[in-house]
């Protein structure tokens, strides 16, 4: 099948770059983006693309490239399914709030939402490709009610999970190091991953796109954001004892790093991973294994999580400890509220519980961060309801310039590692310090020896 009209249900950190990419690198195909979400769509169709909705270095340009070309956002969601002939479905699978599985298990009803509607308006056959990270199995109920409410057209399922990570979104989708394709063996299972596979052939070379069943493709998807998580909760566990013994986490990571079976990347200690995946697909495989009975596997994996919450709560303890046990009304300058450098996206944002840690301790915090705005820092400690929208109002601030947000504090937590922190003049910061000056560096971007001969008391994670 030739494909010349794609369309993706979804315009967000996934949806809105990878269909960019495809619309930059197919020109002959029409791609249009959906949401019910009108204010995102107005935003991603905003004159000055500068405007968009999604920071990520490179984005803008793509989108300047191709939008309106053959490149669409738009809040017609029927039109653009029926128009389409692949459908790709990007919406959020968050951890659920509520009932079975709460706290846990993969909320699905945006899926089935998505589903439900393809089935309604499809009137010809289409591909339905999740995009979405998904339990194992999923395509089955996907394919159920396609089935069962739909008129009578042919859809075939396909797994095409998404592996770019936010902050690097564009240069992972130009350069992906993989791109897997899962779908059913039949005959028109698999012309359906062949019209798949031609379209990522238009940059993608063959060796790099992987085909496989369905389940290996979705399970695949949860196991490589479990390892790489991993690896980040197995190198915080060993921050923890460098610090008691005085061994380096930086060149412990970096001697274990060079072992070629081992590998240099994700070996970064920190304040603890955040984002809107490693969490929520974790536990979710958490949950899958628990409901197959399988609680060693299940205990195995969530140990990665337990792991990650203490290493966020021992860097809000260690920072009350240091100030002499208290820091109450005392001013705590934040460095980033972002999950990650490079990205506006602050969900799950180790940042979020260091300060929500810290006002309980009635410090006073002050953030400065170069793409995150002060509402959406205030709406992400509202979402964690530890107390009233007022008295996080009063509890935290945001600055436009870090100079300002340092001013008269007395300790700077380091909460994101973006570049432009290291080059700040930290003797400026210093001279409008309260003394002692503590810095927590909780990404170790800094330079302890010049810091230190500033005058500053510095603390690293793993040293
Ligand atoms: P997101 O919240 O940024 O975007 C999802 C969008 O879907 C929202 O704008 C929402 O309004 C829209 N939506 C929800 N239901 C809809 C419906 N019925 N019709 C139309 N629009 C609807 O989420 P995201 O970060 O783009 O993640 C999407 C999926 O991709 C998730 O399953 C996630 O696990 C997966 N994923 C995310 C990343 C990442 O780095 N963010 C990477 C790989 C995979
Ligand atoms: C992740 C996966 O990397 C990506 O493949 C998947 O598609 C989505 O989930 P993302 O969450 O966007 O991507 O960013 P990632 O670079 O993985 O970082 C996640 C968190 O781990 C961030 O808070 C980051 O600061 C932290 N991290 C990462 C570390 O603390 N140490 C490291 O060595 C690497």
């Amino acid at each position: 099948m030739k494909i010349t009209k794609i369309c993706c249900i979804g315009a967000g950190y996934v949806g809105g770059p990878t269909m960019a990419v495809i619309a930059q690198k197919c020109p002959h195909i029409q791609v249009t983006v959906v949401d019910l979400n009108t204010d995102r769509i107005a935003a991603w169709n905003d004159e000055d693309v500068n405007n968009i909705p999604i920071y990520e270095p490179g984005l803008s340009a793509i989108v300047a490239e191709a939008r309106g070309r053959n490149l669409f956002f738009s809040t017609e969601v029927e039109k653009a399914i029926d128009d389409a002939q692949i459908i790709f479905i990007s919406v959020n699978t968050p951890t659920k709030t509520y009932g079975k599985g709460k706290g846990m298990a993969a909320d699905l009803k945006y899926i089935e939402l998505c589903a439900r509607q393809i089935a309604k308006i499809a009137k010809d056959d289409k591909i339905v490709v999740e995009k979405s990270t998904l339990p194992v199995r999923t395509a089955e109920a996907i394919k159920s009610i396609l089935d069962n409410t739909g008129n009578h057209v042919q859809f075939q399922i396909l797994s095409n999970p998404e592996f770019l990570a936010e902050g690097t979104a564009v240069e992972d989708l130009l350069n992906p190091d993989r791109i897997l394709i899962g779908g059913d063996p039949s005959v028109e299972g698999q012309n359906a991953v062949q019209a798949l596979v031609d379209v990522y052939s238009n940059w993608v070379a063959p060796e790099k796109i992987l085909t496989t069943n369905l389940w290996s493709s979705e399970l695949s998807k949860l196991t490589a954001n479990a390892f790489l998580a991993q690896r980040i909760s197995s190198i915080n566990a060993l921050s923890e004892l460098c610090e008691k013994t005085g061994a380096n986490i930086n060149e412990v990571a970096k001697a274990i790093g060079m072992d070629s079976r081992i590998g240099p990347k994700f070996l970064k200690a920190s304040v603890g991973f955040g984002g809107s995946c490693f969490q929520k697909d974790i536990l979710n495989l958490v949950y899958i294994a628990k409901s197959y009975g399988l609680t060693a596997v299940a205990d195995y994996w969530e140990q990665v999580i337990i792991m990650n919450d203490h290493q966020k709560k021992r860097f809000s303890n260690n920072v009350v400890q240091t100030l002499y046990n208290t820091v109450a009304d005392k001013k705590i300058a934040f460095l980033g509220w972002a999950f990650k450098k490079d990205t506006n996206d602050t969900r799950e944002s180790a940042a979020i519980f260091v300060a929500d840690d810290l006002i309980n301790e009635q410090a006073q915090i002050a953030v400065y961060d170069p793409k995150v705005s002060h509402k959406k820092v205030l709406a992400d400690l509202d979402y964690l309801e530890t107390r009233s929208t007022e008295k996080n109002a009063k509890a935290i601030s945001s600055f436009e310039s870090p100079y300002d947000a340092c001013k008269e504090a007395h300790a700077i937590a380091i909460l994101t590692e973006w570049d432009e922190f290291v080059g700040y003049d930290w003797q400026k910061i210093y001279d409008n310090m309260q003394k002692p000056a503590f810095v927590f560096d909780g990404r170790n971007i800094l330079n302890k020896v010049e810091l230190e001969a500033i005058g500053f008391v510095y603390q690293a994670v793993g040293s």
